[in-house]
């Protein structure tokens, strides 16, 4: 763990270290490019919480791929969705007939995926299947199908890796909880 001061917000034992998470996404990859048999992809980064994760991610796939983004916008507070999804990024590139891999940083109530796999459905995708660098079932609210997840967590707010809290902690190499008093501010 670097010795940085963002770290004092976090709780003190970290969830998930870097180690570790270099370790998962390599075995994730790996999966991937064995169900997918050869088959070309388009890996589709939800901005901005999945980056880290994506960019680590499809270095370790070695499949045939495009990739593009989508930023989505849930509307309720901070540390909960609501399921009023809005589109403000959409893809570059149709996904008519493609076999598309959607990869998110988290997933919490599954409000924000559900609303997504229906959309890019709707859009004649060949096949769309979910890959989560974290999971937290005991905040689903829908059924949704995960077929990749990275680790299943307790329900607390985490940060790093991507993920963020109101767009601070990012940048942090490690996923650790964020100490309650931080956003109860
Ligand atoms: P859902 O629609 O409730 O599944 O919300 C998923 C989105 O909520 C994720 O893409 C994150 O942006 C955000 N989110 C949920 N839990 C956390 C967390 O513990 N830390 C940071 N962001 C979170
Ligand atoms: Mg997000």
């Amino acid at each position: 763990m670097k010795d940085w001061k963002l770290y004092q917000d976090l709780k003190p034992e970290l969830l998930v270290n870097s180690d570790e998470l270099k370790q998962r996404v390599a075995e994730m990859g790996r999966q991937i490019a064995q169900d997918y048999q050869g088959e070309p992809i388009v890996a589709v980064c939800i901005l901005k919480g999945a980056a880290i994760f994506f960019s680590d991610l499809i270095r370790e796939i070695d499949l045939p791929m495009s990739i593009d983004f989508m930023a989505i916008s849930s509307y309720g507070s901070s540390t909960k969705s609501s399921g009023v999804v809005r589109i403000n990024k959409d893809l570059d590139k149709d996904i008519t007939g493609k076999h598309v891999l959607v990869v998110e940083d988290i997933i919490d109530s599954g409000l924000t995926l559900s609303f997504l796999r229906e959309n890019l459905l709707t859009r004649g995708a060949k096949s769309i299947k979910i890959c989560t660098l974290l999971d937290k079932p005991d905040r689903r609210k829908v059924d949704l199908k995960v077929d990749y997840k990275g680790f299943v967590i307790p329900d607390e707010f985490v940060v790093g890796y991507g993920l963020d809290y109101a767009e601070k902690y990012r940048n942090l190499p490690d996923i650790g909880v964020l100490r309650p008093e931080i956003y109860a501010k």
